[in-house]
């Protein structure tokens, strides 16, 4: 009997016509038998019913790491194509569907030469050739997109194998060539401006220096030219009143007459002034020319030529220099001996004194008893000359910005802010001393200058 079978209406039994005791022994026979049935039936729809629950979860596993694979494969960049043995469409993703402009619908199933450009079909056919031979493809291509115009890809094609190791097609991935290109443009602009900016930064670091060198230069020789314009001027009256003079004695005039002339174009202090006028316009030149020979200081440190020279006569030359070419006419205060030898490059030391004195000359133009104090002060191995004057000081954060280059506290026009910048340069390099500046506890600003005595003549 099969399990879909019911029971007879009339059994066995009853149909062979047996005596009642023997009846009921086979009916009892018949019961059991129908029992171990049913119970069997019941087992075997437990077993389905199990069966059943672990396929279903199978099945919902399975679902989930479709659906994993499907979201990895479509957020994918690169394109995807999977092909199978025959070289027939099984699988794309999202970006080549987006590269090429056609709808998924329309390739799968088709051969695989269906995605590429004309002229690349006979690379395209040898590719389950090179699949089989177990080379790996890497080449640019270019797809066909739903016009017929080329898509330049970079590409990948490597074999896929099933769950037999066994060759089941192909997989293919690339990435669009024209944004690689388009990275490779801007990496190449960049890396173009990146060099015209270097080129410009060392010519504009060239220009600089120039501008530098050339403004230390303009700096340098103003005062020698200023005091040698200021003497020229003074011979230039000079000459005229004794054009006036000689025109009278050669036309005779009478001796009183002549006495009264010179008594009023002070011919006389004239005369005596003519000598230390054109001595000192001769330093003046000489100093501008010893600036010009120099020019390579400016650019090249190197040692200067040391001679003996007599430190108070620069010191007084550089105040009178200074002091003849502005109004502020401070009291000076001298505190220095008679005469004063050292080894040194006596240009330079007045150079450096004209600037201190310079600036303490500018710094004291609002105040109404200027007052310079310059002391001479030395010790073991230094001489320091300190120039303090009774200005309006520098102020704190200043303090170690006054030594820069260009920097400048005065109106535009009226200080470059060079003079500290070449005077500490040629303090420390050309001189072998220091320069340096603080605030005075009496007011002012007091600049130390410092020289080397070893070498003292
Ligand atoms: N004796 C001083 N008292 C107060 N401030 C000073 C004194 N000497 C220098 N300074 C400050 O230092 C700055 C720089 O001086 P530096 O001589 O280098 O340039 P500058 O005098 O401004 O310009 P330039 O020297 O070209 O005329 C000045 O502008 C000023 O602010
Ligand atoms: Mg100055």
């Amino acid at each position: 009997m099969t399990q879909n079978q019911s029971p007879p209406e009339t059994s066995l039994t009853d149909q062979v016509g047996l005596t009642p005791g023997l009846r009921r022994d086979a009916r009892r026979a018949d019961d059991h038998a129908w029992i171990e049935v049913i119970q069997r039936m019941d087992d075997i729809y437990a077993d389905l019913v199990h069966y059943q629950v672990e396929l279903e979860e199978k099945n919902s596993q399975l679902e989930d790491a479709q659906s994993f694979i499907q979201s990895v494969i479509s957020s994918m960049s690169e394109i995807l194509i999977v092909c199978d043995i025959n070289g027939h469409i099984q699988q794309v993703n999202q970006a080549l569907l987006d590269n090429i402009g056609i709808e998924e619908f329309r390739i799968m199933g088709k051969p695989l030469s269906m995605l590429f450009s004309e002229k690349f079909l006979p690379m395209v056919a040898d590719i389950p050739e090179h699949i089989r031979s177990g080379s790996l493809i890497d080449c640019e291509v270019d797809l066909a997109n739903s016009k017929q115009q080329p898509v330049p890809m970079a590409i990948n094609c490597s074999a896929r194998f099933d769950y037999d190791d066994r060759l089941s097609g192909l997989v293919i991935t690339g990435r669009p060539l024209g944004e690689l290109r388009k990275a490779y443009d801007e990496l190449r602009h960049a890396h173009e401006e990146l060099k015209t900016a270097q080129k410009h930064l060392i010519q504009s670091e060239k220009m600089a220096t120039l501008g530098r060198l050339v403004a230390g230069v303009a700096h340098e020789l103003n005062n020698p030219i200023s005091f040698l314009f200021g003497n020229m001027h003074a011979l230039n009256g000079y000459q005229d009143k004794f054009k006036i003079y000689l025109d009278a004695i050669h036309n005779n005039v009478g001796e009183k007459e002549r006495e009264t002339l010179r008594k009023n174009l002070r011919i006389d202090h004239m005369l005596k002034d003519i000598p230390p006028l054109v001595e000192a316009s001769m330093e003046g030149a000489e100093r501008i020319s010893e600036i010009v020979q120099n020019l390579r200081v400016f650019t090249t440190p190197q040692e200067s030529k040391k001679q003996s020279f007599d430190l108070i006569s620069v010191l007084k030359r550089a105040t009178k220099w200074v002091l003849k070419a502005t109004t502020v006419q401070p009291d000076i205060s001298e505190h220095y001996p008679e005469r004063l030898n050292l080894i040194n490059n006596e240009g330079y030391v007045h150079q450096i004194l004209v600037n201190l004195i310079q600036n303490a000359i500018d710094a004291m133009q609002q105040v109404e008893q200027p007052k310079l104090d310059i002391i001479l002060r030395q010790d073991k191995k230094y001489l320091h000359i300190h120039i303090h004057d009774n200005g309006h000081g520098i102020e704190e954060a200043d303090l170690l910005k006054v030594f820069d280059p260009f920097f400048t506290t005065k109106a535009v026009g009226r200080g470059t802010g060079l003079g500290l910048y070449i005077s500490y340069g040629l303090a420390t390099e050309q001189c072998q001393g220091n320069l340096s500046v603080q605030n005075h506890i009496d007011g002012g600003a007091e600049f130390i200058f410092s020289l080397p005595l070893e070498d003292r003549a």
